[in-house]
């Protein structure tokens, strides 16, 4: 066969097995048998393989295969991917209400969907093709899934349409196929998996794309990074254009005019939840107009426009073994109980924490009491109550320690504070604590480097504090159990890419009480430097609007200490950078060449991300949209731009190159 009737014939076969495959996995109706699905499938496999130039990445027989990966790659998303509030019951659903009331007044609709219990998962297309898809890391950087969400087969490879979006939603795994997965791990005597939602994360975080290709795992979208590219005004039709374009959408989504509304389907569902093919764990109320929920806007974590209702979670009973003791970051002392071992929504849970002494004296517990338990949010373990009705006599009371567990030095209780502290800074359970903050997602980010591999290192005496974690080796690593040369070396990567990390993941990871993720944002937004925040005054401090006498307090008295400033200077040294790289919060109140202007980007961009090139020209007071109108004061063309550098001619937009763009960036 001559390449142009093969490249005829692989077209069709696209269109067919595409056209077959939407029909199978997204709307559920075949329209032909599997086999003739396969046999096509067959036949453009064995094409690609004479004529491989006909091999395109979006070619259905992409979707299995591909080569293991080393580890996954960083991805950046267009926007944060956030999380939800929560809701537990009809009264936090009307508090909810009242507040959208108070903001928007009168005139607003809901849309309620369900709240399916897999993974977030975000999505890009490019000019209506499928280029890269990713976890929601810390919600800012994921990991790039690409390979194993192509194997989820309703994932469409190519859009009816040749949009550019970034979509996200939910990857889950079907009840039957869970429970199907779980005997065959049986069999094979595996470890089995809790649940769907373990099942479906841990198979899309495998770096053998052919296992996830065998899970069978399925998705339902749900929301679109930039509203604005895609040109609607509601939610709902924002979610019944991805469903033109391709996407498997949930059907059960409604649209609400009250809050009343809100509450009849939430009640039916919880009644119906068990005859849904997959699991859900709550309901989604999102408001429905793009607009007021921009007039709503977000705090750092949620938007103010939705909220999630959790289904009330299983409550077990069991017996309370013992109580111990661990000794956290800064130096309290929380009681865990330890449970006999009981199943709650899917879990096994035989340790729970019981906060404080309080919370142990007013629930009036004695070891060996019979305990009532739930898990909080489904995920984690809570004593609910005690049943003293039900005691033998051989219960025992229970004692807080007077010293610490660890390194037995005198505990003590801070003035209007219920929790014991050890106030001893050398305290190796605090120490190892700080560690595992130190590297956790929202502070350096640093993966491997998880609870036991601290514990070893510091027990080995390679690691006492943060610095030390910038002079391990190759050969000090390999040292430690189970950690084989590829691993070592992946660690060793993830240390190195820290160094990098802008200074507001540095000052979160240092642990100064009372500085959260947010106060750390603002703090590395003002200051720019850890020099410049070491010296600032309390008075400089209150002067930020969001650094209350307590934060100001904490942080002057953290960078007073001599062992700090130590430890910055190591830090240092080995490279770390302690620098703020976004942009600085006050640049927007100047007026600038891109404020009040309409600017759309396209293309590929060379020395910056899009998502950069976005967030500077916002910074500098622009509004930066996806598509090309009228109203476009400016459009940004990289790399290979396609149909909106063509509009932008057609309506006579002033159109930019990169180098321009740098210019004028630079400028300001
Ligand atoms: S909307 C900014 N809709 O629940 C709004 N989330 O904390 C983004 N989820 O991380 C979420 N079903 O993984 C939305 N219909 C739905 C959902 C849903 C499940 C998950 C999602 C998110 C979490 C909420």
């Amino acid at each position: 066969m001559e390449i142009k009737t093969a490249e005829i014939r692989v077209k069709e076969l696209h269109q067919l097995l595409n056209q077959y495959g939407y029909e199978y996995h997204v709307l559920d109706q075949p329209s032909v048998p599997d086999a003739e699905y396969d046999r096509l499938l067959q036949e453009l496999s064995q094409l690609e393989e004479k004529f491989p130039v006909l091999r395109t990445p979006d070619s259905p027989t992409q979707r299995v295969g591909g080569q293991p990966l080393g580890t996954f790659s960083k991805v950046e998303h267009l926007s944060p991917m956030l999380s939800l509030s929560n809701a537990f019951n009809e009264a936090d659903l009307r508090d909810f209400d009242r507040r959208i009331k108070q903001t928007i007044g009168e005139d607003y609709e809901y849309v309620c969907e369900l709240k399916i219990d897999g993974l977030a998962v975000s999505l890009r297309y490019e000019n209506g093709l499928f280029v890269q898809g990713a976890t929601r890391g810390d919600g800012t950087v994921g990991e790039d899934i690409t390979a194993n969400l192509k194997t989820i087969r309703s994932i469409p490879l190519r859009l009816k349409d040749a949009y550019s979006l970034e979509v996200r939603g939910e990857a889950y795994m079907p009840k039957h196929s869970f429970l199907k997965l779980n005997e065959r791990r049986k069999l094979a005597e595996e470890p089995l998996f809790a649940n769907p939602r373990n099942a479906a994360a841990g198979s899309l975080r495998q770096l053998d794309p052919r296992i996830a290709a065998s899970r069978n795992l399925d998705i339902f979208l749900y929301a679109v990074a930039d509203f604005g590219e895609i040109g609607v005004s509601t939610h709902s039709e924002g979610m019944q254009l991805l469903e033109e374009l391709g996407f498997k959408m949930n059907k059960e989504r409604e649209v609400c005019s009250n809050i009343e509304q809100v509450i009849s389907y939430v009640e039916k569902w919880e009644k119906d939840r068990p005859t849904l093919p997959y699991e859900i764990d709550g309901i989604v109320i999102k408001v429905n107009s793009l607009e007021q929920q921009q007039l709503l806007g977000a705090t750092a974590k949620s938007p103010r426009w939705s909220i999630a209702y959790k289904f009330p979670a299983e409550e077990v009973l069991t017996r309370l073994i013992d109580i111990t003791f661990n000794v956290g970051r800064t130096g309290v002392v929380t009681p865990t109980a330890l449970l006999e071992p009981v199943q709650v929504a899917g879990t096994t849970v035989q340790r729970a924490s019981l906060h404080n002494e309080d919370f142990i004296r007013e629930k009036g517990m004695m070891i060996g009491d019979e305990v009532v338990i739930k898990k909080a949010g489904d995920i984690i373990p809570e004593v609910v109550n005690v049943l003293p009705e039900r005691r033998t006599g051989e219960e025992k009371p229970f004692s807080m320690p007077t010293a610490c567990p660890e390194c037995e030095s005198e505990l003590v209780r801070i003035e209007e504070e219920v929790a014991l502290r050890c106030i001893n800074p050398k305290c190796p359970a605090q120490i190892r604590e700080g560690l595992i903050h130190f590297v956790s997602r929202n502070a350096m980010n640093i993966e491997g480097l998880g609870e036991k591999v601290i514990a070893q290192l510091y027990h080995h005496n390679l690691v006492h504090d943060v610095a030390d974690l910038y002079q391990l080796t190759k050969e000090q690593l390999l040292q430690l159990e189970r950690m084989g040369e590829k691993s070592v070396s992946n660690l060793l990567a993830a240390i190195e890419a820290s160094k990098s990390n802008s200074l507001e993941k540095l000052l979160f990871g240092l642990g100064i009480r009372h500085v959260g993720v947010k106060a750390a944002k603002i703090l590395a937004e003002e200051f720019e430097t850890i020099d410049k925040l070491a010296a600032a005054a309390k008075e400089d401090l209150l002067s930020i609007h969001e650094i209350g006498e307590k934060m100001a307090d904490s942080i002057v008295t953290f960078f007073q200490k001599a062992e700090v400033h130590e430890l910055i200077q190591e830090l240092k040294a080995a490279n770390v950078n302690v620098e703020y790289k976004g942009l600085r919060r006050k640049q927007v109140e100047t007026e600038s060449i891109f404020t009040g202007k309409t600017v759309v980007l396209t293309g590929k961009l060379e020395t910056m991300t899009r998502n950069e090139a976005k967030e500077k020209i916002e910074m500098l007071g622009g509004n930066v949209t996806g598509s090309v109108s009228k109203n476009t004061d400016i459009v940004i063309a990289g790399i290979d731009a396609g149909s909106k550098l063509t509009k932008a001619q057609q309506l006579g937009i002033e159109i930019w190159d990169e180098q321009k763009l740098q210019e004028m960036l630079k400028d300001e």
